[in-house]
């Protein structure tokens, strides 16, 4: 059995647009309870250090610049199998190939700035919400 939780970012690009509002809607909508929130921005070297799993990949420079570019929402989430359903809520990492009702096929404008992120394993999860919370801010 997965876990209860994943952690989530919504995105600068989402946050710009004005959906913070109806991105949160469709997670509640869904069934994730909030554990943990914040309204925050990153330096580039934050960053930098959230996606250190991506250094070596092409598009990390512009992954660290678009990361740090404005504010973004951090959360962590609670849900029965958290990781894969908030994976299938979000829907693909580009928004042509997102299923339609996703909030990427919604919100995201292009494969490089996504409206949001979703923890792709348990590890992640908790590695991820630890980078953000401590835990006094999880409820
Ligand atoms: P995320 O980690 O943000 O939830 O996204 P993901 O798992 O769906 O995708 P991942 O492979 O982990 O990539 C992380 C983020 O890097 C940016 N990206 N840009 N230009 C590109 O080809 C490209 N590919 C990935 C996206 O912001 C992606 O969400
Ligand atoms: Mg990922």
């Amino acid at each position: 059995m997965s876990g209860k939780y994943t952690f989530t970012m919504i995105k600068p690009d989402a946050v710009r647009a004005g959906n913070i509002g109806n991105i949160l809607a469709m997670i509640n909508k869904a069934g994730f309870r909030i554990v943990a929130m914040k309204y925050t921005k990153l330096s580039a070297e934050q960053a930098g250090k959230f996606y250190e799993v991506h250094a070596a990949r092409p598009f990390y420079g512009e992954l660290v610049e678009f990361m740090s570019s404005g504010a973004l929402v951090a959360a962590i989430l609670e849900k029965d199998n958290a990781v894969a359903d908030f994976r299938t809520l979000i829907g693909a990492t580009n928004p042509a190939d997102a299923a339609d009702g996703t909030i990427r096929k919604l919100y995201a404008a292009n494969v490089g700035e996504n409206a949001v992120h979703g923890s792709d394993s348990d590890e992640n999860a908790a590695i991820e919400g630890q980078f953000f919370f401590s835990g006094l801010e999880r409820f």
